[in-house]
């Protein structure tokens, strides 16, 4: 499988380098998309040694990159999934690469979703409703976050699903 991963700015980004790592051991060919914000969390060049490959971000070197990695996937996982990227996708806004390539990509390709964030910024309604429109957009599977201590120190749930369980999603998912 041709999988791409977004990784946006949440806590759990560290774990997206866990979710490379296992899918190309299990033989995927894996990119990775960076928002700038989670490039504060990960250094783009972590992602680019696990996956031998340049990373998309929106660094500008880059111009009409996304359109040709929207075409490469098979299946695409975010992962982190801030709320703030959330409601961009809830609402077609697309002003960074990340948001850009999955607003061009082909209707067929299936969005594993993996949704991380503080209890409460989890059970906000305005997250609830950006979720359920996605949803309701199709072609979406969310692997619910799981219920833990978070960073934060608050218990609920917001932990990001663990990255087996991602993987076996985008794996069901595949063509
Ligand atoms: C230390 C720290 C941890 C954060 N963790 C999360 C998180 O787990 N989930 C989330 O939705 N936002 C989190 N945020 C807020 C996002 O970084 C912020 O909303 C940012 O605009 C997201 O940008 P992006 O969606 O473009 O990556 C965190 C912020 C900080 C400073």
């Amino acid at each position: 499988m041709k999988l791409l991963i977004g990784v946006t700015g949440g806590i759990a980004a560290y774990k997206a380098c866990e979710l490379v790592s296992l899918s190309r051991k299990r033989g995927h060919e894996v990119r990775v998309m960076m928002t700038t914000r989670a490039t504060e969390f990960v250094g783009p060049l972590t992602f680019a040694g696990l996956t031998a490959h340049r990373v998309l971000t929106d660094d500008g070197e880059a111009a009409m990159d996304h359109i040709q990695w929207a075409k490469w996937a098979d299946v695409v996982c975010v992962a982190p999934l801030t709320a703030n990227t959330l409601g961009k996708l809830a609402h077609g806004l697309c002003d960074d690469v990340l948001t850009t390539t999955l607003l061009a990509l082909p209707a067929a390709t299936p969005v594993v979703l993996g949704p991380a964030m503080n209890t409460e910024m989890w059970n906000h309604p305005a997250v609830q409703r950006n979720l359920a429109r996605v949803r309701q957009d199709g072609r979406v599977i969310v692997v619910d976050p799981v219920h833990k201590r978070l960073a934060c120190g608050d218990v609920g749930p917001g932990g990001l699903a663990d990255p087996a369980d991602l993987l076996a999603a985008c794996e069901a998912a595949a063509p």
